[in-house]
């Protein structure tokens, strides 16, 4: 099917459609006994990654099971920071550790961003493949982390609570921030086109912790690094479709993020009320959204009631179906065929 006609595509285009398509962040994980079994194959998350044939094997897991109208390339926001030298390593059940970057000597210490593609090219490899072997209604996406999403996690060297160590380097060094913004921001650029060459259909930038940047430092911070790389990859890619997640943006965050950045499509959490996203964001973008996955673990009606309220409340406009953020591993696989039943009928 040509990109052009694929749902994903027609809802980022700005077309209502009677049924929204769907997918799920995190739809390949750790819910899915699949998923354990290949990645147990790999050895560990990081090989699981890069390996084009295992990688392309748990992205295509959840589209035979469950028919999702996109596949969201395996891989992840942290393969950049590695990729531009940083240590990285995931400790079970507790997450990501990098090594960390608090000054000037730290940064001079990363590589340059022509060299990326000797550790990320297996990631386009996976593009690739799963170009030629995708159902041909489904759509392909590629994705980034956004700059400051990721820079949060260089600087303290995991995941924080509240990005104190990120926030507190704005103030004490904020040459060295800059610097750091700006080198993940074209990292970001190459990294994204290289995957649009290896055939993804659309990007999504995941600003997961853009709700921690109040006021002027969500624009400077959140919205113009997102604003320079979908300048930058249209330039390079015309026809480009690019989804933005501020996760955790206000309302006005949101819509200044969708009107500031002009992506396709901006991805709502599941605190963002439904029917103020149809009367506001909507008429400036298409939305995607924003069931709450816990509702994946405890199922029953309320899943269901609460997704037939979202698919009613966004259908008057572009809607592409989501979580408000990833599937967890307690998550029930049956639920996730209730709730596309839901979609559905
Ligand atoms: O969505 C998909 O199915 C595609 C693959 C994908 C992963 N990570 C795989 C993954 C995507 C799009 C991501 C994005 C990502 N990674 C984000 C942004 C989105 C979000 O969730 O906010 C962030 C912040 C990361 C960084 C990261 N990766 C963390 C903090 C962790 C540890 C927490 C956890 O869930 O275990 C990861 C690990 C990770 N990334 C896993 C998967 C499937 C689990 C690894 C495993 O199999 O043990």
């Amino acid at each position: 099917m040509e990109t052009k006609n694929k749902l994903i595509i027609r809802a980022l285009n700005g077309e209502k459609l009677s049924t929204p398509p769907v997918w799920m962040m995190r739809q390949a994980g750790r819910y899915l006994p699949e998923y354990k079994a290949t990645r147990s194959l790999a050895g560990d998350f990081l090989s699981l990654c890069y390996n084009p044939e295992l990688a392309t094997e748990v992205t295509l897991q959840p589209i035979r099971k469950y028919g999702f109208d996109a596949a969201i390339l395996f891989a992840d926001i942290l393969l950049i920071p590695q990729a531009l030298g940083a240590k990285l390593w995931f400790v079970t059940g507790e997450g990501p550790r990098l090594s960390t970057i608090t000054d000037q000597n730290d940064f001079d210490l990363l590589g340059d961003i022509e060299n990326i593609d000797q550790v990320l090219s297996p990631i386009y490899e996976t593009v690739r493949k799963l170009s030629s072997v995708l159902p041909d209604e489904t759509t392909l996406i590629g994705f980034a982390g956004a700059p400051w999403t990721v820079a949060t996690y260089m600087i303290a060297g995991r995941g924080t609570p509240n990005q104190k160590p990120a926030l507190d380097l704005i103030k004490t060094n904020p040459e060295v921030f800059d610097l750091l913004i700006n080198k993940i921001t074209h990292a970001t650029v190459h990294y994204l086109s290289k995957q649009i060459d290896a055939g993804a259909e659309v990007v999504k930038i995941f600003d997961s912790w853009a709700g921690s940047l109040k006021g002027e430092l969500f624009e400077r911070y959140c919205i113009e690094p997102s604003k320079i790389i979908s300048d930058e990859l249209r330039k390079i890619h015309p026809n480009i479709k690019i989804i933005g997640f501020p996760r955790g943006a206000t309302n006005n965050g949101y819509l200044n993020y969708a009107q500031s950045t002009a992506v396709d499509c901006v991805a709502i959490d599941s605190s963002v009320d439904t029917q103020w996203a149809a009367n506001e964001l909507q008429k400036v973008t298409c939305v995607q959204g924003n069931l709450d996955q816990k509702l994946l673990v405890s199922g029953g009606q309320t899943l269901i009631n609460e997704t037939k309220r979202i698919v009613k409340a966004l259908s008057n406009g572009p809607h592409i179906f989501n979580l408000g953020h990833g599937i967890t591993p307690d998550a029930d696989p049956s639920n996730v065929t209730k709730m596309i039943e839901a979609i559905r009928n």
